[in-house]
């Protein structure tokens, strides 16, 4: 029912309209009436009387009101169609945007699929209730109504008995409405089902071709395929168990004109004009009657779909910006953990951390697969929100911040790095559309994407196609850094963004972080597993398990013997780590630390084992 509120609160911005159409649709119907009182007074005025004077008259007047009423079903169709398609466009933009709020605890969740299918499926039935079974349903009953009117006035006795079919019509409806609507209900469960189905083997047919697995995906397929089907044939075989029902109930209206109508014209109760009126009256008492199952289901079909389009969209996020507005303003990149707990369903993920960063510092976060690294971050940006104790920027918890405020102060090239299909320069100017060729230009050149970019058919014209098919993994790492950095951000996210790039690039990519950090105060977070990637760093986080561990410099780290210094042993190998200084110091005064040209950890770790000898 609540569902049937909110829909129809879209319908009262059109209200006047759908007035209009209703009230042409009430003009059409009783023009209905007009045709077969003239053919009666034909019968018994001009036929029957030899008055054919009065024919051409009658006739133009019949004419006349075929005319009209064909120009009026143009017109309240039009109506209908045009109102359909404006509610349509309103809802399908208010459900739109509700998706795009709703947080990533409701995507975890939702299927892709599922989620196009109200998109399409479900709101093409809603436009067909508004263009077509609103005035269809309005028609019919006011038709019915007007001709048993209408036959009362003709001949009391026989309305009365034709009414008798009514209530064996209503039964028949009630009992089909009752069993067509979870028929529906599954029809369009079904549908969205094939739907994800379908667009999950879409997306994932690299995955399905790589192991082989198109028999078990079609195989899956068809499963599914049938079970649509089956629902559709389930559907389908309701109507046609009620059909014929309907179907006999209009013609005992037949039957009943036949044989009492005709009885009482034999016996000179009733005049050969008036049975020829209430046979004109008949369609429009049967057509309502047999349409009636038809009409039913398109409410059914119709009523499924917004339940469904309606659960999706009252679902509220639970990550959203303080009623009040919250904090807007620009944020410096001082970040605190204060006691953070995370645990979704009872399970702690991310357990009691609590660290603190200057504006302008570099922290590293190093750990084993599924330590929480990827969670903390998501809980700086709000992606999700703590269970207990407080994330703080600036002194200010991030509760209270406006979130969109927040998460336009910071850059995140995520760890599954997705780009749009759309070009180059397009996916890196995402965040700051407005920005000039020469900004992303520069914003490629810091994440080293510019050379490889430069060497491509269409340089940064270059459509990538849906998540940057085309481009290597370190390719697409390198254009969401340049993503995140064209943001101009005060805190930095790099979840394991330079994973896929060699030594050298990502090298390059540390001085270019350093100088912008010079430039503007700007705290970045490094997700890595590489040593090399975090070593540097003002402080480092090492997790396990959702909590800190370990923490400290990378100094402090190794000389604390723990996992940070046997990751750091195992990743350049048994060496001693004073010789290891010693040579970094060596290489530092050379001057060739922070210049160009420098060696992979390969290159690294032979001069270290050669100096070792
Ligand atoms: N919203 C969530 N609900 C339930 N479990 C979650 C949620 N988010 C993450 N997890 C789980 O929390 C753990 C930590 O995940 P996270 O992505 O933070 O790890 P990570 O340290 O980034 O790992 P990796 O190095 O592989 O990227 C994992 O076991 C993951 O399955
Ligand atoms: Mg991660």
């Amino acid at each position: 029912m609540k569902s049937l509120k909110w829909f129809f609160s879209f319908l009262k911005k059109y209200r006047g309209r759908l007035f209009l159409g209703l009230l042409m649709t009430t003009g059409i119907v009783a023009l209905c009436i007009v045709n077969p009182y003239i053919s009666g007074v034909i019968v018994d005025d001009v036929v029957l009387a030899e008055n054919y004077g009065l024919l051409p008259r009658l006739l133009v007047i019949m004419l006349a009101m075929t005319l009209l009423k064909a120009v009026l079903s143009f017109l309240y169709q039009m109506v209908f169609e045009s109102v359909s398609q404006a509610v349509l466009y309103d809802v399908r933009d208010k459900v739109y945007r509700k998706l795009l709020q709703e947080d990533f605890a409701f995507y975890n969740r939702k299927r892709t699929g599922d989620l196009m299918s109200r998109q399409t499926g479900d709101m093409e039935a809603i436009r067909h209730f508004v263009a077509y079974t609103i005035y269809a349903v309005y028609q019919y009953v006011l038709m019915f109504i007007f001709a048993l009117l209408m036959i009362f006035t003709v001949n009391t006795r026989l309305a009365l008995l034709m009414l008798l079919v009514l209530p064996f019509t209503a039964l028949t409806t009630w009992r089909q409405a009752k069993v067509v609507k979870p028929a529906f209900k599954r029809n369009r469960e079904c549908f969205s089902s094939l739907n994800a189905l379908v667009q999950e083997n879409i997306s994932g047919n690299r995955v399905v071709k790589a192991f082989a697995k198109e028999d078990y995906e079609i195989e899956k397929f068809n499963k599914e395929n049938d079970k649509f089907r089956d629902a559709q044939v389930a559907a389908s075989g309701i109507w046609m168990k009620y059909l014929p029902v309907f179907e006999i109930l209009s013609y005992a209206l037949t039957i009943i004109l036949m044989l009492y109508g005709g009885h009482m014209v034999i016996q000179g109760e009733m005049t050969l004009g008036n049975f020829v009126t209430v046979n004109g009256y008949l369609w429009m008492l049967s057509a309502p009657l047999q349409m009636a199952g038809w009409r039913v289901n398109d409410v059914q079909n119709f009523i499924a779909s917004v339940e469904k389009i309606y659960s999706t969209y009252s679902e509220e996020p639970k990550v959203q910006t303080p009623r009040t507005g919250g904090v807007h303003k620009k944020i410096l990149g001082n970040v605190e953990f204060r006691n953070v707990t995370y645990n979704p369903e009872g399970e702690d993920i991310v357990t009691d951390v609590s660290f603190k960063v200057k504006a302008g510092q570099t922290i590293g976060i190093i750990g084993s697969t599924g330590s929480g690294k990827s969670t903390l971050m998501n809980l700086l940006c709000r992606f999700y929100d703590a269970s207990s104790g407080e994330v703080l920027i600036d002194g200010v918890d991030v509760r209270k911040r406006d979130l969109y405020n927040l998460r336009d102060n910071i850059g995140m090239a995520m760890q599954d790095v997705f780009l749009f299909s759309d070009t180059i320069e397009g996916n890196i100017a995402y965040g700051r559309p407005n920005s000039s060729f020469e900004e992303v230009k520069k914003a490629a050149i810091m994440a080293d994407a510019n050379h490889f970019i430069k060497n491509m058919p269409d340089g940064y014209d270059t459509i990538v196609g849906e998540r940057g098919v085309g481009l290597s993994g370190g390719q697409k790492q390198r254009i969401s850094l340049a993503r995140a950095l064209l943001k101009d951000p005060s805190i930095l996210i790099l979840d394991d963004t330079t994973s896929a790039v060699d030594m050298e690039t990502e090298n390059y990519i540390q001085r270019q972080l350093k100088n912008i950090q010079a430039e503007k105060e700007c705290t970045v977070f490094i997700i890595a597993y590489r040593i090399s990637s975090i070593k540097d760093a003002d402080w480092i986080l090492v997790l396990d398990h959702g909590r800190i561990i370990e923490q400290g410099t990378h100094d402090s780290l190794v000389a604390q013997g723990g996992y940070y210094a046997s990751t750091f042993r195992s990743q350049y190998g048994e060496i001693p780590y004073d010789l290891i200084r010693e040579k970094e110091a060596l290489k530092k005064e050379a001057g060739s630390g922070n210049e160009g040209n420098q060696s992979d950890l390969i290159r690294e770790k032979e001069v270290l084992q050669k100096g070792e000898k």
